[in-house]
């Protein structure tokens, strides 16, 4: 799929989301976007590299019960670059979380570039993953 092909005529979406200015996106927890997930807050919410999408116009992709449910409420980065809806391990036996894509390839980063340049021309940037110094400190530590 050509979803990062340059030729592309940006969309109106695309080019409202290329002027935000990252820092003044609001912060949201991940424990907060696991509730948008269409049941617990009414909204269509996933993230990719902590950039987060609001995907509700297309809830009929992103539903409970839909295969790209696996998606919503959380960064979703790891199973976009994997191309996969379950979280694997990688080849060296370690798991990983749905956010982190710490250890990808080439081939896995422009996959998962290409799936961001796919919801940047689709969906409105809502807000950031951000939980916290306190948070990463501890994952830091583990
Ligand atoms: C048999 C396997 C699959 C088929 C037949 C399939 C088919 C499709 C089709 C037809 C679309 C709509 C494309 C468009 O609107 O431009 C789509 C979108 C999408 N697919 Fe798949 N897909 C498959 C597997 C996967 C897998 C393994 C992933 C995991 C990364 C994935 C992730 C997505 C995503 C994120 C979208 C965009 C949904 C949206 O926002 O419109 N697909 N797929």
């Amino acid at each position: 799929m050509a979803f990062g092909d340059k030729k592309k005529e940006p969309t109106e979406i695309y080019l409202q989301n290329e002027k935000i200015n990252i820092t003044t996106l609001p912060k949201i927890t991940t424990k907060e976007l696991s509730k948008y997930n269409g049941v617990d807050i009414p909204k269509y919410y996933v993230g990719i590299k902590k950039i987060i999408y609001d995907v509700t116009s297309n809830s009929n992709s992103y539903k409970p019960g839909k295969g790209y449910n696996v998606f919503v409420g959380k960064d979703a980065s790891r199973l976009l670059g994997t191309s996969s809806l379950k979280l694997k391990p990688n080849d060296q036996g370690q798991t990983f979380e749905s956010w982190d894509y710490s250890d990808f390839n080439d081939k896995e980063m422009k996959v998962l570039n290409d799936w961001v340049e796919f919801f940047k021309m689709r969906y409105p940037i809502v807000g950031i993953v951000d939980d916290g110094e306190i948070k990463e400190e501890v994952e830091e530590s583990i």
